[in-house]
């Protein structure tokens, strides 16, 4: 539908002959954020693979860009403007700051294309640290960076994995407030975390996965009222 920026529908994906995802199927409206939550090994890194073509789905269909995207290259993918943050904040660690964005760039046709002055004015941390090698940068620092990758590749869509993991607290706020100035700017976002009052402060829907399948599908609004809704799959209390 055209006010989706992406869907899925009935997706299944292996890992070899380990069946992982059993027909998953939700939304991205444009211009929304979708957390995708659930527990330990529920299966949410390998939706966003499955999404971004390095896993190839083995079942069901996924849109994006009026286009289907499930037996695409994972470049092609990027191309249409679907852009992964991997779990785990992959950068270049050799290469500067400065380096690691002007190499991640790619146009696209869009309005207001990324530079690498746009991803300081969005995280200014980094701007003092523009020669340093990211391998020397804090955690959180590379993860603003690795998200500052997948802008300058001009994306409608942004699949971040667990952007807060292993932050200290007020690089948790700065990553966040940055997911959120995104968010204002249009971008379509599904943003995968553990950290549950993150991610209902940003969300505007909830989709929680249970053993590759999806459990529960609501408005982070309807959450918000009646949290149980989503938590009890979550193992949180
Ligand atoms: N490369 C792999 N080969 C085989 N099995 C895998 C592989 N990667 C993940 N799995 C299995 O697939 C299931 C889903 O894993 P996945 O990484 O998607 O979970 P997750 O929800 O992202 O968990 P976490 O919150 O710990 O990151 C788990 O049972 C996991 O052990
Ligand atoms: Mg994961």
């Amino acid at each position: 539908m055209a006010s989706d920026a992406l869907t899925l529908d009935g997706v299944h994906a292996h890992y070899g002959r380990s069946h992982v995802l059993h027909g998953v199927g939700f939304a991205l409206r444009k211009g929304h954020l979708l957390a995708l939550l659930g527990r330990n090994g529920a299966g949410k890194t390998t939706t966003m693979l499955t999404i971004a073509g390095l896993l190839k789905a083995t079942g069901g269909r996924i849109m994006a860009a009026d286009r289907e995207i499930e037996q695409l290259q994972p470049e092609t993918i990027a191309r249409l403007g679907v852009r992964l943050v991997p779990q785990g904040r992959r950068v270049f660690p050799s290469l500067t700051v400065q380096e690691n964005l002007t190499v991640a760039a790619q146009k696209r046709p869009g309005a207001n294309p990324w530079s690498v002055e746009r991803v300081f004015e969005l995280f200014p941390q980094l701007r003092p640290r523009h020669r340093q090698r990211a391998g020397t940068l804090s955690g959180g620092e590379q993860q603003m960076l690795a998200i500052g990758r997948a802008l300058m590749g001009n994306p409608d869509v942004l699949l971040l994995d667990e952007p807060s993991e292993g932050l200290a607290p007020l690089l948790v706020v700065a990553v966040a407030d940055g997911i959120a100035k995104l968010k204002r700017e249009g971008l379509s976002i599904i943003l995968v975390e553990q950290n549950f009052t993150l991610a209902m402060n940003l969300a505007d829907d909830v989709v929680v996965l249970n053993t590759g399948r999806v459990v529960c599908s609501e408005s982070a609004d309807a959450v918000r009222a009646n949290p149980d809704i989503a938590t009890r799959h979550l193992g949180l209390f």
